[in-house]
Parts: C-alpha cells; structure tokens; sequence
C-alpha cells in the first residue's frame, strides 16, 4: 500500500447502493472528508426508484469525489486505494458505484476494495472517539436491514438475529405511508412522535421465537386500525397523528431494544453494544438504548447522526480494515443486490 511519509495512508471510500452518492477520505482511518448528495428525486414517489437513481448517481458521482478529494486537500495520486460498495443494494446504483471505484483505482495504479454495504454500517460504530471493545454486539436498523451480530474481532462477524420480513426502516416508511407522510417517513415519524401520547394508541409487539425480527404484522395491524378509526372518524389521522406517530414508533423501538438485550443476556461475555443504521438517528431509539445499557452496566456506543445513514466514511473505514487485514485485490468485483 502507498504510504505518505508523516500524514497517512489515505483510502477513498465511494457508497451508491440506494439514493445517497457519497464520498469520503479516511488518512490511517480517520476522516478527512465525508461528502454526502441526496437524491431528492424520489420524494414525489414515494419511494426509491431504482432507475432514477442509478442516473443521479451517474450524474453526481465524479462531482462528489472530486468535492471529497479538494475537502481532505489531497490529489488521487495520493490515495493508497479506493473502498466502494459492492452490496446489497439496488443493482443498477451499485454499478455505477463499482465501475467508477474500479476505473478510478485502475487508471492510478492502485486496488479497489469491495466492502459490503452492512459491514460499513456495523463497523461505522468505530467513526467517533470513544471506541468500542471487542466483544461487541451491534443492532444494524436500516431501511434494508435489521440484525443483531457479534463481532468477535474487525472480521469475525457472527450473526445472532435478522429480520424474517420487513426492515425496521421500511417499517417506518411503510406506516409512515399509510399515515400520509412523506417518504423517508422515519425522520417525520421522529419528529412527531416527541409531541404525542404513546399511550393513546398502543400497539403488541410482533411475536418471534429466539433474536429474530417480524415488522409486516405491524405493518397490517396499523393499516387496520387506522381504517377502523377513520370510518368512525374522518378526522381521525389528522387529529391523532402525533399520538399514533408516538405508539408506532414506542412498538418498533421497544421491539428492537427488547430482542437486542435478550441476545445479549444469552452472552453475558459481552459487555459493549452499538447501534448503527439509519434507524439508529431516532431519537427515541437513542435515549432509551443509552438508559438501558447504563441500567445493566453495559458500554453503549452509538455512531454520530453523520455516520448513522448511508455515507461513504463508513465504506472507506471498512476498506480500510479490510486491508488491513491482509486483502488480495481482484481483477474485478461483481456489484450483488442482497
Ligand atoms: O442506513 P440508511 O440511510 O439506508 C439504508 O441502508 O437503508 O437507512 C435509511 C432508513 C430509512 O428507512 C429511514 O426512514 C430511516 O433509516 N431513518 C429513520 C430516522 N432517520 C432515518 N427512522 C427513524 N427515525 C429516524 N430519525
Ligand atoms: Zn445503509
């Protein structure tokens, strides 16, 4: 690997597998840049449209790493290599991610690392100053995926618990849909959540044997109750809508705490845990896993908002391990959905 004498090894990480094109710098695995664009083309939607994003990010790409490269004030011929998400994720979006990192590495000389979507956000827990300690446990809540590992080591990933349906994110969007707001309706769920009564409009929590997770039921359970209120009273959403926000969001995040500290109760040799994912900037979800985990003398570790939703930091970082690690580079690397 190309070293720097005196300022570090610099890799450039570069994530497009949803609707986020992003960059970043990492020198010695501290971040120098983390550029970040947000398609906004999908908001009338509804949703993610695969081929609309595959475009944007052709549009946005050689914009944003030139932006991450003047941030960290370096040239591409400084870099050592170039990180880049491999999958899961929207195929189309991922190969415009792929054949940049691999052309950008090819054309400098240098190698390009595959990193997988899920390990960047489980390893984003490392991006802040106080880092955790192996054992560690890590809840990943995304739109795409919700899961509970072990990691014994940067590399030694053990999976204790997954979703069997829907992601907690989706989850989200997907209520937040049917309640009438706007896509990506976590934050607005957040948002409104704070000013209601969780109480008024209760929901179970789903019910699955050992740490794996099933959202679709509530899905349908609110989808039910909302139309059973609304026949009574048209009025109904838009009166109670902070209210329900608040019950929906108190269900998925008492859900997704109550599986976590089961799986850590059946490894009590595991004394840090983390969050990470785009789920894990609920502000609910924060406060209530910091006050659990100090309840139980548990150090609870959570990436900074920056690093909680798709960014490129978090792909550069695991490239970096990667590496580390002894990675051989490959002629080339085939992007994969899931
Ligand atoms: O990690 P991420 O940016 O992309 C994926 O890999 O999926 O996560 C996006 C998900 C969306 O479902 C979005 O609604 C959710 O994270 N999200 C939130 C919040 N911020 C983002 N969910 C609840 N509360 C939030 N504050
Ligand atoms: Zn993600």
């Amino acid at each position: 690997m190309r070293q720097l004498c005196g300022v570090g090894t610099f890799i450039l990480g570069i994530e497009s597998s949803c609707d986020d094109t992003a960059a970043a710098v990492l020198a010695d695995g501290a971040v120098r840049a983390n550029i970040i664009s947000t398609q906004l083309v999908h908001r009338e939607h509804g949703g993610v449209v695969p081929e609309l994003a595959s475009r944007q990010h052709q549009l946005y790409i050689a914009r944003v790493v030139q932006q991450a490269l003047t941030e960290a004030n370096i040239t591409p011929q400084d870099l050592a290599a170039v990180a880049y998400t491999q999958g899961p994720g929207l195929i189309g979006a991922l190969h415009v991610g792929a054949s940049f990192a691999q052309a950008f590495a090819f054309g400098l000389g240098i190698p390009a690392v595959p990193v997988n979507h899920i390990e960047g956000h489980l390893l984003s827990v490392f991006l802040q100053e106080t880092q955790p300690e192996y054992p560690l446990a890590v809840l990943t809540v995304s739109g795409g995926h919700t899961q509970i590992s072990l990691l014994e080591s940067p590399t030694k990933i053990i999976p204790l618990g997954t979703t069997l349906d829907d992601a907690a994110g989706e989850a989200f969007d997907k209520i937040g849909k049917l309640m009438g707001l706007p896509y990506p309706a976590g934050p607005h769920i957040d948002r409104m959540a704070a000013s209601g009564d969780a109480a008024r409009h209760p929901f179970p929590f789903p019910s699955v044997s050992g740490y794996d997770f099933s959202f679709s039921g509530l899905k349908t359970a609110v989808l039910y109750y909302v139309r059973k209120q609304t026949a009574q009273d048209p009025e109904f959403l838009a009166r109670e809508l902070p209210h329900l926000a608040a019950g929906v969001q108190a269900c998925i995040v008492g859900y997704l705490l109550k599986q976590l500290f089961a799986a850590l109760e059946a490894h009590p040799h595991v004394r840090h845990v983390a969050i990470a994912g785009g789920v894990s900037a609920n502000r609910e979800l924060r406060q209530r896993f910091m006050d659990e985990c100090n309840a139980r003398g548990l150090q609870g570790h959570i990436p900074p908002f920056g690093y909680c939703t798709d960014n490129a930091a978090m792909i550069a970082y695991s490239g970096w391990v990667k590496w580390q690690a002894g990675f051989v580079p490959q002629p080339y690397t085939q992007p994969f959905a899931s």
